[in-house]
């Protein structure tokens, strides 16, 4: 496998290919916990891995060097799936100090004991230098901790983005242009949309930062390294940022007794207009990553359940629980469901709704056990409304 990004910089991390879930993100191909190595005439690792995994990167980094050559260990987030392996790597490396930045080393010192460990505090704009190259510190607070941050090698225009532009992605390949295009750009819009989506405003000022860097090279904590497609990643970024939506529609239910479901198809027939794109997703056969992901570019959203003990159906209520997580702004649509003598689906969404601010195009849309010839007729003007309110949309976000 080649490890290296540039001469004396090699991945030292580890290919994790059987998670299967991150604190909930299904991450259906795996994921890597990427630590680089850089030798000059001093040498730093920039970050670690999970703690499961240290003796694996302890290995990588002795086939290259003695560890106790290493003069600094680089935390750029404090989050156990980069720093788990730190208390390991301390005590291998003795001549090493760990760099941070004075956030990070309080979240640290609640994770682990730090208190043998030497310590060099830095902010934005110190550097560090190993010799022929620089360290360079770049605080990113809550993209997506508070204590986040970059490390920027100028002498070689490469950056260690931590988890920003990471994809949960495990492959035998390093690099970004070694794996189909799509593929690599589609696992970094699940990743964006699962991980840094609440965080639109920081991710567009660390983005506007870089511009006046120069850098050619992206390297993050978990997936591929970006140095082909960097600047269309880029480009998504700050796409997704300010959710800049697609003409797109999304009518996401759930259904007990077929009722909900064909009220869905009532909709999606009548949003089925040409120029907007349209998904019929049942929640039962998609899941909470994929959702996620369809959501971040969606224009307008139909919203169903069916009524269940005065409320919606649980798996509705976990998709909603979610996503309100997540924070998707900008977004226009309505509820939608069945119910038999008591109501609170379609209510219940609406309120969810309404909590995420988005903008309600009509009242709960409802049928009693079955949906009749006039609510299906409802339904399908609903839908052509939906997909109107989707274009409208996205001219206004890229007008
Ligand atoms: Fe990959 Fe926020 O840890």
């Amino acid at each position: 496998m080649n490890t290296s990004l540039r001469n004396g910089i090699n991945w030292v991390g580890y290919i994790d290919w059987t998670i299967n879930d991150f604190h909930g993100y299904q991450t259906e191909n795996g994921t890597t916990y990427n630590a680089y190595l850089i030798r000059d005439e001093k040498t730093a690792l920039i970050d670690t891995v999970k703690s499961p995994y240290g003796n694996h990167l302890l290995r990588n980094i002795s086939a290259l060097t003695a560890l106790e050559d290493i003069d600094y260990v680089v935390c750029n987030h404090a989050e156990p799936d980069h720093s788990g392996a730190l208390p390991k790597v301390m005590a291998a490396m003795p001549n090493a100090t760990l760099v941070c930045d004075k956030k990070c080393k309080t979240v640290l010192s609640k994770y682990y004991d730090i208190s043998d460990w030497k310590i060099q505090i830095v902010e934005t704009g110190n550097t560090i230098s190993l010799g022929k190259r620089t360290l360079q510190f770049i605080e990113t607070p809550m993209l997506h901790w508070p204590e986040s941050m970059f490390t920027y090698v100028p002498e070689e225009k490469l950056l260690f983005s931590m988890d920003a532009f990471g994809q949960h992605y495990a492959s035998s390949q390093r690099f970004d242009d070694e794996v189909p295009r799509e593929t690599i750009l589609q696992e970094a819009k699940i990743y964006y949309a699962n991980i840094i989506m609440p965080y639109g405003k920081q991710t567009a000022k660390a983005v506007e930062q870089l511009s006046s860097f120069d850098i050619d090279m992206v390297a993050p904590s978990h997936g591929l390294i970006w140095r082909n497609y960097l600047q269309e990643l880029l480009q998504s970024y700050k796409d997704w940022a300010i959710f800049r939506a697609k003409p797109k529609v999304l009518i996401i239910y759930e259904t007990m007794w077929n009722s909900t479901s064909e009220m869905a198809r009532s909709i999606f027939e009548g949003a089925s207009i040409p120029g907007v794109d349209v998904k019929l997703i049942q929640i039962s056969s998609s899941n909470l990553t994929r959702i996620a992901t369809e959501i971040l570019d969606a224009a307008t959203v139909a919203f169903g359940s069916s009524t269940l003990n005065a409320g919606m159906l649980p798996t509705v209520a976990t998709v909603l629980t979610y996503l309100k997580g997540l924070r998707p702004v900008g977004k226009a649509g309505f509820a939608f469901g069945s119910y038999g003598w008591g109501r609170g689906g379609p209510e219940a969404i609406d309120e969810y709704m309404k909590a995420m601010k988005w903008e309600i195009l009509l009242g709960p849309l409802k049928a009693q056990y079955r949906p009749t010839p006039e609510i299906r007729d409802e339904c399908f003007k609903a839908g052509k409304l939906l997909a109107t309110k989707a274009k409208d949309l996205a001219e206004l976000r890229n007008g």
